[in-house]
């Protein structure tokens, strides 16, 4: 029998506790991006609601978000986006600060980066506290994305990510791990 999409993914991931801080679960993706297969179900699995509808633009957050926002991206025949750590963008930038699981940071993305009204989809590798991907929400908001949904390989659901994106009334899909 096909393992479920569920056991592939997590027998994929790798977990490394105490990193980068003490008391942190660390789920390494490296290890599912490597093995063809999983990669290939995990994007399946992002593209599969959206197949067939239209998409402007794929937005995903440095760094793992790059490389699944990508191949999304080509799946659904849409462009591309990158929300950067800042300093990384050479033209102008709509910036945000923020915090996650284990820091704080800004991050930045080009004020033309998205087109007002254009619908956008949210991608990253994982959602823990949600803040990464809720500060991601306002930088396209403030410049006029309409944000059809956030999708995740991994939702954290003990570190509550998924409610607070859903306060900021965007859809997610995401495995709870
Ligand atoms: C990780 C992960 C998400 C974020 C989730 O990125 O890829 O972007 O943390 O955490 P949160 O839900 O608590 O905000 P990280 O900042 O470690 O960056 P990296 O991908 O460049 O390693
Ligand atoms: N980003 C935030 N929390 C994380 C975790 N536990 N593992 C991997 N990336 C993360």
């Amino acid at each position: 029998m096909k393992p479920s999409l569920e056991d592939t993914l997590l027998a994929a991931i790798r977990t490394i506790p105490d990193y980068p801080k003490p008391g942190i679960l660390f789920r390494d993706i490296t290890t599912l991006l490597s093995d063809a297969r999983a990669f290939r179900r995990a994007i399946d699995e992002l593209v599969h609601p959206y197949a067939g509808q239209k998409v402007d633009k794929i937005a995903g957050i440095e760094a793992r978000g790059f490389i699944l926002g990508g191949a999304v991206a080509h799946q659904l025949s849409a462009g591309f986006v990158p929300i950067r750590k800042k300093g990384k963008l050479p033209y102008e930038t709509v910036r945000i600060a923020y915090s996650l699981e284990y820091g704080l940071d800004e991050m930045e993305m080009h004020r033309d980066g998205v087109s007002p009204g254009e619908k956008v989809i949210l991608i990253d590798d994982l959602i823990a506290t949600g803040g990464t991907a809720a500060a991601a929400v306002q930088l396209l908001r403030q410049i006029g994305a309409d944000i059809i949904a956030a999708c995740f390989v991994i939702d954290l659901p003990d570190l509550g990510g998924r409610e607070k994106l859903e306060g900021l009334g965007v859809p997610v899909n995401a495995d709870r791990v």
